[in-house]
């Protein structure tokens, strides 16, 4: 018997594997490819405090080994999240972590508050989101901003919170000790890298915001070492993400130090990914001899 359940922040997943936010929805339109009661967890698509339209079209184009988006997180807004989301990813044994934007300090607070009484495990805060005029990355490229939003946010929560990281600053571990030291009770790594694309027979760019976020399998050894460096240097518990679509890289940043994983791009190619690679870390686990998961969770120091 091998045991790939892990612990964050006392909230305990059936195994490691979660999907991206804003890469699976809220999981309705991927329910039919995909049982999510094989997942750890469902991290939803961003939501704010009202809906929000998101970003001019074109917003996503192709990269090598990845993509570009400049969604501007488009979202219902946390009303119609509560009643339409919630009770849809409720019907399913995996744990529901919601992801958070906000434009202001206040906005993330709200949505926060609204949360409290919810049937939701854990929060997912985006403050790296690097397609959004206002808010979003505004607070995850400045250690002090990080720190101070982390701990508003906290006074509000009742779920445990994630930060979840930018990887377009110069130091990372800066950042994660930042939101460490705000009460952050894990942390999530990373969102994706800002890009640019130039359509040379339009003679202009290719996504209507001029530059986008980078992800997708070319983002993925930046992913890892950043997730590495970040182990080394606070004590929370990590979910690693960016360029995830085998078990083989999944088991790549659990070794660096990721207690859980997020996949994100993967889904858009290959709708089975998330369950796909929840079975081949299991089986990697029998084929090595690890009985337990969280023997090769920051193995390589
Ligand atoms: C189309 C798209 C939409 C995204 N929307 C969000 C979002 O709403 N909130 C967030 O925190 N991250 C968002 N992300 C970032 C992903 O959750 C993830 O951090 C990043 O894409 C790296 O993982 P990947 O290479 O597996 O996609 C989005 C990414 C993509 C590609």
């Amino acid at each position: 018997m091998i045991n790939t359940k892990v612990t964050l922040a006392g909230v305990e997943l059936k195994n490691p594997v979660m999907t991206a936010s804003g890469t699976f929805g809220s999981g309705a339109e991927y329910s039919e490819f995909v049982d999510l009661n094989k997942l750890g967890g469902v991290v939803t698509k961003g939501v704010a405090n009202v809906p929000w339209p998101g970003n001019p079209t074109p917003r996503v184009t192709e990269t090598a080994s990845g993509m570009l988006n400049a969604i501007g997180l488009q979202n219902p807004g946390i009303d119609l999240f509560c009643k339409r989301d919630i009770p849809f990813l409720k019907q399913y044994d995996t744990k529901i972590i919601v992801n958070v934007c906000g434009k202001s300090t206040e906005d993330y607070c709200e949505v926060v508050e609204r949360l409290a009484d919810e049937p939701v495990d854990l929060l997912e805060i985006n403050v790296s989101c690097p397609n959004v005029k206002e808010g979003g990355i505004a607070f995850g490229q400045n250690p002090h901003a990080l720190e101070a939003i982390t701990k508003e946010v906290k006074k509000y929560a009742k779920q445990p919170i994630i930060m979840k990281l930018s990887p377009n600053v110069t130091d990372i571990t800066e950042m994660a000790k930042a939101a460490e030291a705000g009460g952050a009770d894990i942390l999530s790594l990373i969102n994706t890298l800002t890009g640019m694309k130039i359509d040379i027979y339009r003679r202009t760019f290719a996504l209507a915001n001029k530059t986008g976020g980078m992800s997708g399998p070319a983002v993925k050894p930046v992913a890892v070492r950043m997730v590495y460096q970040v182990a080394q240097a606070v004590g929370l518990p990590i979910i690693g993400m960016g360029g995830i679509a085998t078990a083989e890289d999944a088991l790549e940043f659990i070794m660096a130090g990721a207690t859980a994983v997020s996949v994100g791009t993967a889904n858009f190619f290959n709708p089975y990914a998330t369950v796909e690679i929840a079975e081949g870390i299991e089986k990697f686990m029998v084929q090595q001899k690890v009985e337990d998961i969280s023997q090769i969770i920051g193995i390589v120091k």
